[in-house]
């Protein structure tokens, strides 16, 4: 072998382990973005015009118009269901990350919690809203924090993101 081949094999063999390292980066990337498809877009005005009317249509009546949720909502009324709390900052909706609201949201709390007897009147909206509408309702119900809370909010989905790939 002469070193003008033996040089080439060599860079040959580079470009090959380049190509193959940024195809795997790339592939991180995508991966990562199809685990997270569900993250919540308090800064884009387009979803949060979306998330402000399904608000109105389908949780208002319930968690109310401004979020406040309904009266003793920490006590279960005489039915043994709890009232609907409320999402404003002096609720726990924001001590949840992102992915949660979005399965409680999608799939209902029975499902989120592993028990399908608990009882309670929090509907769950799949094939009711498209997976899109449950993340710019979300999304409209962070943007109504004030700013603290949506950090605290943002770092809790660090905290929860972090734990996940561990
Ligand atoms: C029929 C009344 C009702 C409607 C309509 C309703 N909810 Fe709820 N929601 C509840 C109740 C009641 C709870 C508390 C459930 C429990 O713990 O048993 C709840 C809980 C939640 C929670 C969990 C909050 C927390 O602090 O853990 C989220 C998130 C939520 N609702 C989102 C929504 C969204 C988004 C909508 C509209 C798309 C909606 N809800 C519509 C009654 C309702």
């Amino acid at each position: 072998m002469t070193l003008k081949s033996l040089a080439l094999g060599v860079a040959g063999l580079l470009i090959a382990l380049l190509v193959a390292g940024a195809g795997y980066f790339s592939l991180r990337a995508t991966d990562r973005q199809a685990a997270a498809p569900h993250r919540l877009r308090p800064g884009d005005p387009q979803v949060l015009h979306v998330g402000a009317r399904i608000y109105a249509q389908q949780c208002a009546a319930c968690h109310g118009a401004k979020g406040e949720g309904q009266p003793d909502w920490r006590d279960r009324g005489p039915d043994g269901l709890l009232p609907a709390p409320p999402h404003d900052a002096s609720g726990h909706t924001w001590h949840h990350p992102d992915e949660q609201l979005f399965a409680i949201t999608k799939q209902g709390l029975a499902r989120l919690i592993n028990q399908p007897d608990y009882r309670t009147a929090m509907p769950a909206y799949d094939g009711v809203l498209s997976d899109d509408e449950i993340v710019a309702v979300l999304s409209w119900i962070k943007a109504q924090w004030p700013p603290e809370v949506r950090q605290r909010h943002d770092e809790i989905n660090v905290q929860y993101r972090k734990s996940l790939s561990q």
